[in-house]
């Protein structure tokens, strides 16, 4: 275990020991609703994946507590209205929506519930991506795909860019930066080792491999999708960047709960050392919760002074633990591995490439020029979720042909990231309608 502040272990160890604040005013051992004490959320629409899970619960009951309204996301409708119903008996007046149907393995049913989602016609200040699969023996999801890959990182891709518009209109006539919040964790360090030509194994996204059931390994498999989420909110904030839109994408660590601490440490001699880090290093909801609502929520200024500490440009303040920003893993941080991983997201969910690019909001006459469909749900009329009759070329090479290492080498450079203003030179700031929120 390597001793890199940030990498699994150390830092939030004694982080959470002796309760560190980060040299901020928030660290390890602040609750969520200390993070979003004194926030007026009012206004504010928030979507969250997982929502059944205790991290997600917390999350729905702290956001509503604070004026927001909170869409609660899950399989089944069923789950989703009990959390609801959980919130409604904590927070009063407590404004939650359940949905069931969000099963982020297929994507049919993931286009169904972003459609789904439109039709409500609410606003989306962030989507809070905190599902997953975690260390499951293998299997495969409805679309075909490893689990934990599948559903962990594909499935939020694919939701994220289906409500991008929805987010990107909302952040332009709220003047409210919107945020994406993608749940990561420390466990990102532990993914595959890949080797690279004749050079040694590394730990990277195993693109080669993604499906396969040979060499597989439930942790190795987790991790790999949690690198995935890292890597898809650095590239995610990139491209929002490029496209000119106010809208931010996070990478955060909820900190480990007991079932995740154990096997964090499932090395020899391992059990011994989380007996003695047992409720000093494990998270309960209240506190696993703090960095996911603070990336969500905390004023923009408040996110950013935190960022500037580590002087090596935006993408590095954008994986968060502890309630700061927290250096993550060296492939986490990794250009043109995020770049790779976003085009063959892209390649796996039938898209032409840079079809996922965030488009800045247009102004009316632009999107009037579309027709009935237009700018209105664009992001769900304008996605494809069979894979296209001539898919296009991948930009990994196929599994048998490269080793991964040189499979990423092959990928073709980022092209297309940039996009420029309107014709009008503005980004169409105030021109969306504001919407109607459900109440
Ligand atoms: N627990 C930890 O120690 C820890 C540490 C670091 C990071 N994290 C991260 O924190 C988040 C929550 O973890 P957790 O352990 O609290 O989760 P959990 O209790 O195992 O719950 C998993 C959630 O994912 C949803 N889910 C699973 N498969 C899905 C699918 N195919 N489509 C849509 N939703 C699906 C489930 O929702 P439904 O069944 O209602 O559909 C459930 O709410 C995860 O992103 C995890 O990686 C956890």
């Amino acid at each position: 275990m390597s001793c890199e502040p940030g990498s699994l272990g150390c830092h939030s160890v004694l982080a959470a020991s002796l309760g560190w604040r980060s040299g901020g005013r928030f660290g390890a051992a602040s609750t969520a609703e200390e993070v979003t004490e004194g926030l007026d959320l009012a206004g504010r629409v928030y979507l969250i994946t997982g929502a059944s899970s205790p991290l997600g619960r917390e999350l729905t009951r702290v956001l509503t507590l604070r004026g927001a309204r909170v869409v609660v996301a899950s399989r089944v409708a069923e789950r989703a209205e009990a959390v609801a119903a959980d919130v409604r008996a904590l927070v009063r007046d407590a404004a939650v929506t359940a949905m069931g149907g969000l099963d982020l393995g297929d994507a049919d049913a993931t286009r169904r519930f972003a459609s789904a989602f439109c039709a409500r016609a609410l606003p989306l200040t962030g989507i809070i991506c905190c599902a997953a699969v975690t260390c499951a023996p293998f299997a495969r999801t409805a679309d075909g795909r490893e689990s934990h890959f599948g559903v962990n990182h594909l499935g939020h891709f694919h939701l994220v860019h289906l409500l991008c518009g929805e987010l990107i209109r909302t952040a332009a006539s709220s003047g409210v930066q919107g945020r994406v919040v993608i749940v990561s964790s420390n466990a990102h360090h532990f993914t595959y080792r890949v080797r690279r030509g004749t050079h040694r194994a590394v730990r990277t996204i195993g693109f080669a491999n993604l499906d396969d059931d040979v060499g597989y390994d439930p942790v190795n498999a987790y991790a790999q999708s949690k690198l995935a989420n890292a890597l898809h909110a650095a590239e995610l904030h990139e491209r929002f960047r490029a496209a000119g839109v106010n809208v931010a994408a996070f990478a955060a660590h909820p900190g480990f709960n007991e079932r995740e601490l154990a096997r964090a440490f499932d090395f020899p001699g391992g059990s011994a050392l989380a007996a003695l880090m047992r409720g000093r290093l494990t998270k309960t909801p209240e506190t696993a919760a703090a960095t996911v609502a603070r990336c969500a929520a905390a004023e923009r200024r408040a996110l950013e002074g935190a960022g500037s500490d580590f002087g090596e440009g935006d993408r590095a303040g954008r994986y968060h633990a502890d309630c700061a920003p927290r250096r993550s893993s060296l492939p986490a941080r990794d250009p043109r591995l995020a770049r790779a991983l976003w085009e063959e997201s892209e390649r796996l969910l039938g898209m032409k490439p840079g079809e996922a690019r965030p488009a800045p909001e247009r102004t009316r006459s632009e999107s009037g020029r579309e027709g009935a469909g237009g700018e209105r749900g664009r992001g769900v009329v304008g996605a494809r979720g069979a894979p296209s009759a001539e898919p296009p070329a991948s930009p990994v090479a196929p599994a048998d042909a490269m080793t991964r290492g040189e499979a990423i080498a092959a990928a073709p450079a980022l092209a297309a990231a940039k996009t420029t203003p309107g014709k009008s030179g503005r980004w169409g700031l105030g021109l969306a309608p504001a919407k109607k929120a459900e109440d």
